[in-house]
């Protein structure tokens, strides 16, 4: 039996059954604050000498404080496009970007403009990428990087520090960085990458933000120390009252870390709920044969998704997922189902059509 675990209980995906032990009050209290973020229907195009690509076909998401929601997905499947519109990232000359509503902490940003956007990276939402060697300047020791970050959160919250060098220490103690005074001397190149990644959330702290983005955070580190730094993000989302949205192709980590999670693929959501629903009784066939070609103890073989990854420059009609689907039936090569109760199939739309 395969059992993902997560802090509240094991999610069983051979029995379906859950030993949950769900935080009630927390939940309570992130329904009745204002969202850090609301993204409404988010669609994607990018104009290509190879012709258009539909990267993100129509995604909504919300992030609660305190909350973190993980997103997953194959190689392409438009999860980074959706993290990097959420900072104002796309490149809206080589891309036709439309969305019903971008709040941020409740504010309308789907019409700003470059130096609104700027106002808010940094500070009110903050991203760490995959690679920390991108985030950091090689030639610049880390202390010099992370004042620099200090005094931008500054200058954007419009207030002063009084002692950099104490606020930057603090920030690397933080981050759980021991011999923080020797570290703040050196360059990003005498750190080993775990401790890289530390630093490029500090610098991300530095700034204050209320939402955290993290674009596959830990893909490039080994198993230890990748779990040390999903310790750190939980520990930082409960100690700074931030929201974290995470990209990850790995489902035990979304299984340690997340609240709930959505599953894209080729541009959309097809699942999206509590991870202890989406691990512990998938709905979408897609989800199914991911959790399906998970190692386990018991496998001796594993079971892979058949077929190709689908071609973004030509999708197919109607559902994306129906040429790799064991169960697609006649309506789903014809019409695209809608996301009913979290679930983008056919099946689901039958089940409650049953139901009603
Ligand atoms: N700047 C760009 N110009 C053209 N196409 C792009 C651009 N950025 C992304 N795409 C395309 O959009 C689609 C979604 O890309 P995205 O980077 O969001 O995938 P992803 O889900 O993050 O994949 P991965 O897991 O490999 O990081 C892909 O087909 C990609 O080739
Ligand atoms: S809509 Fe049809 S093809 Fe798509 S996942 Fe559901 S059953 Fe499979
Ligand atoms: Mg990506």
């Amino acid at each position: 039996m395969t059992a993902i675990h997560n802090e509240r209980g094991a999610v069983s995906k051979d029995t379906m059954t859950l030993a949950v032990k769900k935080d009630t009050t927390s939940l309570a209290l992130q329904k009745e604050a204002t969202p850090l973020v609301v993204l409404d229907n988010l669609a994607v195009t990018f104009h290509t000498f190879a012709g258009p690509v539909s990267a993100v076909r129509g995604v909504s998401l919300t992030v609660q404080p305190g909350e973190v929601v993980g997103l997953v997905g194959e190689s392409g499947c438009g999860k980074s496009v959706t993290l990097q519109s959420l900072m104002g990232l796309l490149p809206t000359d080589r891309a036709t970007v439309t969305v019903d509503s971008l709040l941020v902490q409740g504010e309308e940003c789907k019409q700003y403009s470059e130096a609104q956007w700027r106002q808010l990276r940094g500070t009110t939402i903050a991203m760490v990428f995959q690679d920390p060697m991108t985030a950091l300047n090689p030639i610049l020791a880390i202390g010099t990087q992370l004042k620099e970050s200090l005094r931008l959160g500054a200058k954007r919250h419009n207030d002063t520090i009084a002692d950099e060098e104490a606020a930057a220490l603090e920030l690397l103690t933080k981050v759980g960085i021991a011999d923080a005074k020797r570290r703040l001397t050196q360059y990003p190149h005498e750190l080993s990458g775990g401790m890289r990644q530390r630093v490029v959330i500090a610098m991300a702290l530095a700034g204050r933000p209320t939402l955290l983005l993290a674009d596959e955070p830990t893909t490039a580190l080994d198993v230890t120390t990748e779990a040390q730094i999903l310790l750190l993000l939980k520990e930082l989302v409960k100690t700074e009252h931030m929201g974290l949205l995470i990209i990850s192709h790995n489902l035990r980590v979304i299984a340690q870390l997340c609240d709930r999670m959505s599953v894209m693929y080729a541009g959309q959501v097809v699942e999206t709920g509590t991870v202890e629903d989406l691990l512990g009784k998938p709905q979408h066939p897609y989800l199914k044969g991911l959790l399906g070609s998970l190692p386990t103890s018991a496998t001796t073989t594993l079971q892979a998704i058949g077929g190709q990854p689908p071609d973004m420059f030509s999708l197919p009609k109607g559902c994306a997922f129906h040429p790799r689907c064991k169960q697609a039936m006649r309506v789903c090569a014809r019409e695209m189902p809608s996301l009913t109760e979290g679930v983008r199939c056919w099946l689901q739309a039958e089940k409650k059509a049953v139901n009603v």
